[in-house]
């Protein structure tokens, strides 16, 4: 079933609709019925559409999309939390729709961890009680769980707080134990869902950058969904883009920025700032040929670009790839392009 070695989940046509009827609804949802409609005529809720989406070995794929789009439902599929009304989901090349009760069971000690929203921490456990509760269950010897515990206690910054209570934790350290748990079992695959969202700007920064910093090390394949734009450019391989329960773009972040699928996707990115966020690789010209002024890495963005452009602006930059290869060039008047939006997400300029 699977072709690539570098996908390690895939999901193939799945569909959910929440009702009596799932089954006539979902006839009806492949004849071309939409949300709204299918609510109005059979009082189901369409909560997944026809999705299909390879999720890559070791690699962020972002989920986003507005309230409602799915983005819980679908990744609540993945460690079956919840079942499809039809289609199919492989883990390497095990379809988990197949796993018994007890098969399932294994599977989510083994190979899934969930990182929550409102962290989900047990009140009347310690620090150290809730991070190696996933290894506790497991038979696993006092001593050496409350080893491996430690460790990741230590590894989100959290050492000395290990007889702390939940309720004696700012937000932020709630979901650094939120974090430590989740990677205490080993799990390859962590699901996380708005897990930063709660948090104020600074301290949602500041897990953002540890989770780099841990994905750096671990290459662990995380689903990660949010609402924010700027938290998926910052943290995404991939971006997947949902709406009413479809899935309207899955690419890359570049992608997504210079080539919107639709409008509800332009939408999505017509605030960001553009010169921080699109990188040389995506505006270049290709060539081979080295040009007369400075040489600069295909991922950075324009706006460190201008700033060397700015010495010498009649000087085009070069541009090399990770291996050093020169790829391309970029003059500044595809600077001034790139960073210019589309006219498909309008002008504020009036008058
Ligand atoms: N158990 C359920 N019963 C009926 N409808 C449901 C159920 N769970 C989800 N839905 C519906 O499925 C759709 C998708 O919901 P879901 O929770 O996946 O959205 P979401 O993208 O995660 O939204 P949010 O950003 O608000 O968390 C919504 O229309 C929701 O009402
Ligand atoms: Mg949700």
């Amino acid at each position: 079933m699977m072709n690539s070695k570098d996908i390690l989940i895939k999901v193939n046509e799945l569909y959910k609709i929440f009702g009596d009827d799932d089954k006539s609804a979902l006839n009806l949802v492949k004849n071309g019925m939409g949300k709204d409609e299918l609510l109005e005529k059979s009082n189901c809720v369409l909560g997944l559409n026809n999705i299909n989406l390879n999720i890559n070995r070791g690699k962020i794929q972002v989920v986003m999309g507005l309230s409602g789009s799915g983005k819980s439902t679908l990744i609540r599929h993945l460690n079956r939390l919840i079942e499809p009304t039809s289609g199919e989901i492989f883990f390497n090349d095990i379809n988990i729709l197949n796993l018994s009760q007890k098969e399932l069971i294994q599977f989510r000690q083994n190979n899934m961890s969930m990182v929550f929203q409102k962290f989900a921490l047990f009140p009347h456990k310690t620090v150290l009680q809730n991070v190696g509760y996933g290894l506790a269950i497991q038979n696993i010897s006092n001593d050496k769980w409350s080893e491996k515990a430690q460790k990741w206690i230590k590894r989100v910054g959290l050492d000395g707080y290990e007889t702390y209570y939940p309720g004696q934790l700012s937000g932020g350290m709630q979901q650094r134990v939120g974090l430590a748990r989740a990677l205490a079992t080993d799990a390859e695959i962590l699901l996380m869902d708005e897990a930063f969202s709660a948090l104020d700007p600074l301290i949602r920064s500041e897990m953002q950058n540890i989770l780099l910093d841990l994905q750096n090390e671990l290459h662990k394949t995380i689903i990660f969904i949010t609402h924010d734009l700027d938290e998926a450019l910052k943290i995404g391989d991939r971006i997947a883009i949902l709406r009413d329960g479809s899935m309207v773009q899955d690419s890359d972040p570049q992608e997504i920025i210079m080539n919107p699928a639709d409008e509800y996707v332009s939408d999505f990115i017509k605030d960001i700032n553009r010169a921080r966020v699109i990188q040389a690789k995506s505006i270049m010209t290709p060539t081979s040929i080295k040009s007369l002024g400075a040489t600069v890495k295909e991922d950075m963005v324009l706006e460190d670009i201008l700033q060397i452009m700015s010495d010498s602006p009649s000087k085009p930059v070069t541009i090399k790839n990770s291996k050093g290869k020169i790829i391309g060039k970029i003059e500044m008047v595809n600077l001034i392009e790139g960073m210019k939006r589309p006219k498909s997400l309008g002008t504020n300029i009036t008058g």
